[in-house]
């Protein structure tokens, strides 16, 4: 009962926390604040602009998505003399975004023309991701709906539909705990603990020159440790104990992979969105796409260790 009680009094403590709130109207006026800004060139609006992603390159190449200065943006902060604008806080958001079908007429004679740009895109149906940086009071719609109207409308550009821009849409303040999230740490830390006790008390015992109890060494790194890699054959020799660690990395490798295969961005959110998959081609990049012959690969090791095991015993 103490715990439960003490699980409801750390969530309500920490929900409590609350990170910078939505307010449409102080949003507004932060927005029309900051248009002002820019078209006078204050510094400050170009430093925020500065966060921004332009127009990234080699786009053909599968350079599609860029964050523009993450950091930059959320530490963005400015304190204007207006009440009813405040302070200015930056909030990152990635926008998907993509050529319209039909340019609208222009006459250019710029040779280094912008357009030409989103020709291309449109040629090849690029979705391209962006980082822009805005008030941290709008809300994903509103800087949704900014974004579209006031920078990407005039360049036959257009926000697509395929996303819920809120989960990509961040400020630097702390994230509040939910009760999922304490569970999950409650009963990480229950096995943390146990892992040190066991680990601990089985090198003291160790040291000692005493025989560890089987039990309370059961979570020991030491004793675990050294049967993950152990290409010692056991006493039967149908027991080879590194197999079960072999089996283990195995299934990491998988789930690994497969996480990156989902398009979850891990390290470089541009890998395997490569237009013409040139990264996949890379003789390393198998390491990751050829995971699901993990498990042949498991079992011609494993075939391969009982082999050596069985003509070992000769
Ligand atoms: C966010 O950035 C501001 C401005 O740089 C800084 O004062 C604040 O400590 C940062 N917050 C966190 C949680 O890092
Ligand atoms: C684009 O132009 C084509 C032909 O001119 C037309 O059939 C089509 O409806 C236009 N699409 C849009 C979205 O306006
Ligand atoms: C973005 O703006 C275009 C006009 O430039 C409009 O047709 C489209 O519906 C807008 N999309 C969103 C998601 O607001």
């Amino acid at each position: 009962m103490t715990i439960v009680r003490l699980l409801i009094l750390v969530t309500l403590i920490f929900n409590f926390v609350a990170s910078t709130a939505i307010d449409d109207a102080k949003c507004d006026a932060q927005l029309e604040y900051f248009d002002q800004a820019l078209s006078k060139h204050e510094k400050w609006a170009i430093e925020l602009f500065d966060a921004w992603t332009k127009l990234q390159s080699g786009i053909v190449s599968g350079n599609v998505n860029d964050f523009g200065h993450f950091d930059q943006c959320v530490k963005f902060r400015h304190e204007s003399d207006d009440t009813k604008v405040e302070k200015i806080q930056g909030k990152h958001c990635m926008i998907f975004y993509r050529a319209l079908e039909n340019a609208t007429e222009h006459e250019s004679d710029r040779k280094f023309d912008w357009r030409e740009i989103v020709k291309l895109m449109r040629e090849r149906s690029l979705r391209l991701g962006a980082g822009v940086c805005l008030p941290s009071t709008c809300s994903a719609a509103k800087i949704r709906h900014y974004v579209n109207e006031t920078v990407l409308s005039s360049s036959d550009l257009v926000i697509t539909n395929d996303y819920d821009q809120s989960i990509f849409c961040s400020t630097n303040d702390s994230i509040p705990f939910e009760t999922i999230d304490v569970v999950a740490i409650v009963i990480l830390s229950i096995f943390a603990l146990l892992l040190l006790s066991s680990t601990l008390y089985e090198i003291l015992m160790i040291q000692r020159n005493q025989r560890p109890h089987e039990l309370f060494s059961a979570f020991s790194v030491y004793k675990n440790g050294k049967k993950l890699f152990d290409m010692k054959r056991g006493q039967s020799t149908s027991i080879i104990h590194c197999l079960p660690g072999l089996r283990t990395l195995s299934m990491f490798h998988i789930m690994s992979s497969l996480w990156k295969q989902r398009g979850i961005p891990i390290i470089n959110t541009n890998v395997f969105s490569s237009v013409d998959g040139e990264w996949n081609l890379k003789y390393w990049a198998s390491i990751l796409t050829i995971f699901h012959i993990a498990v042949d690969l498991f079992l011609v090791i494993g075939g391969c260790l009982l082999a050596r095991s069985t003509m070992g015993q000769k």
